[in-house]
């Protein structure tokens, strides 16, 4: 089940050119799961058809607060009835200055002064119009009545000029979203991960490594900044976006990976060690490209990488550590005996060809009370679960 099976949600869109994205975001938000109900105010309506969002979101689109489709004509108070989200994007300055005032002269407006949920914006506006006193004085009053604020984010604008006020893209905004939704479970603790491949070089441009791409461990940091954590993520070559919030370290090898997390791990109330750690790495990285010579084969020396997680784990206070095993075979031996010779609290077991690389994984944990299966889900799920599964244990 994903954060946003169940959520109904009410979008706004105001006039501002970014409202063509607040198409897709529509799409995006319904794709996820939500139930999707469309808003737009008059000028709203001047950029898309409410035609557009009506066939986006398979539910009539609204514009008018007169609309006599809705019984007992109560648009203005029953379309947020049972919302979990009224999400506003764009949001124009003009609705802006309007909600911070409690103006109430559309649908829109309406809609937010009479509502029981909560209440998001995602300002979209030239730069100088955000920079504005008036614009940055609305800003602070909506923050102040609780109001979350996704955005905006500073680049190229409509107008050709560069600043700040460009709107979210819809799939940062259904991040946002998500991280809005998600229980705040990890709240005051900081999270130290280590995600993706190691990349153990024999000369300048070659090296062993292997097959993981570090989704799951990008999904778990993501998942742990969602729920409030304070997440620095030790990441080897992959090519994965930083999730939002995130303070991720780069590297290249074990040695590395296991510095960084050395620097960091003082202040980690948890420690996950999600990478796949090469185990062996070339006796000696050639300074220069290796030559083939005459026509035999070719004798690489390997030696042991550090077990970076079995020595967070070993530390004299260390933080509560969670490790993965990735088998192809016998996963319930191996994993325990694995959490038990790392001495670690908790252990994610998977099967490689259940996870490896692929957008969706099947794990077990293992830990204290016995295992516990999660079904197979996209990464992001699971990472939900992995992370509502060990706040209990945290807790
Ligand atoms: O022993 P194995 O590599 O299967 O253990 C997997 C777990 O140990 C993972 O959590 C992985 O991130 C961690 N590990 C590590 N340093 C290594 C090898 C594995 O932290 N050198």
């Amino acid at each position: 089940m994903s954060i946003f099976t169940g959520k109904r949600i009410v979008l706004g869109i105001s006039g501002g050119i970014a409202a063509y994205k607040a198409a897709d975001l529509a799409r995006q938000l319904g794709k996820a799961g939500a139930d999707v109900h469309c808003v737009l105010t008059e000028g709203g309506a001047h950029f898309v058809t409410p035609i557009t969002f009506q066939a986006l979101t398979g539910n009539p689109a609204w514009t008018d607060a007169w609309d006599s489709r809705q019984s007992r004509n109560m648009a203005h108070i029953e379309l947020t009835r049972g919302a979990d989200l009224l999400l506003v994007a764009p949001a124009t300055a003009d609705v802006m200055a309007k909600l911070a005032h409690g103006m109430a002269d559309d649908l829109l407006t309406t809609l937010a002064l009479a509502r029981e949920c909560p209440l998001a914006v995602c300002p979209a506006m030239n730069r100088q119009m955000w920079e504005n006193p008036a614009t940055q004085r609305n800003l602070a009053q909506l923050r102040a009545d609780g109001i979350a604020v996704f955005g905006p984010a500073s680049g190229e604008q409509a107008c050709g000029e560069v600043g700040m006020g460009r709107m979210l893209e819809p799939l940062e905004i259904v991040a946002e979203v998500a991280a809005f939704f998600t229980p705040k479970r990890l709240a005051g603790r900081k999270v130290l991960l280590t995600a993706g491949p190691t990349f153990e070089p024999l000369d300048p441009v070659r090296g062993i490594t292997n097959i993981s791409s570090g989704k799951m461990g990008f999904a778990l940091a993501r998942a742990c900044a969602d729920a409030g954590a304070e997440v620095t993520l030790v990441a080897g070559p992959v090519s994965q976006p930083t999730p939002r919030g995130v303070n991720r370290i780069d590297v290249q090898t074990a040695l590395q990976m296991r510095n960084a997390v050395l620097a960091n791990v003082m202040h980690a109330d948890v420690f996950i060690g999600v990478a796949a750690v090469a185990d062996y790495r070339p006796a000696d990285a050639a300074e220069h490209k290796l030559k083939k010579t005459g026509s035999g084969g070719m004798t690489i020396e390997l030696v042991q990488n550090p077990d970076i997680l079995a020595e967070v784990a070993a530390l004299p206070n260390p933080p509560f550590c969670i490790g993965f095993a990735a088998e192809s075979q016998n996963l319930d031996e191996y994993a325990a005996a694995k959490r038990a010779k790392k001495r670690v609290p908790l252990l994610v077991g998977n099967l490689v060809q259940d996870g490896m690389g692929g957008d969706d994984n099947r794990v077990v944990l293992f830990d204290d009370a016995g295992r516990h299966e999660l079904p197979q889900a996209p990464k992001d799920e699971v990472a939900q679960a992995i992370v509502a599964h060990f706040a209990r244990m945290l807790a």
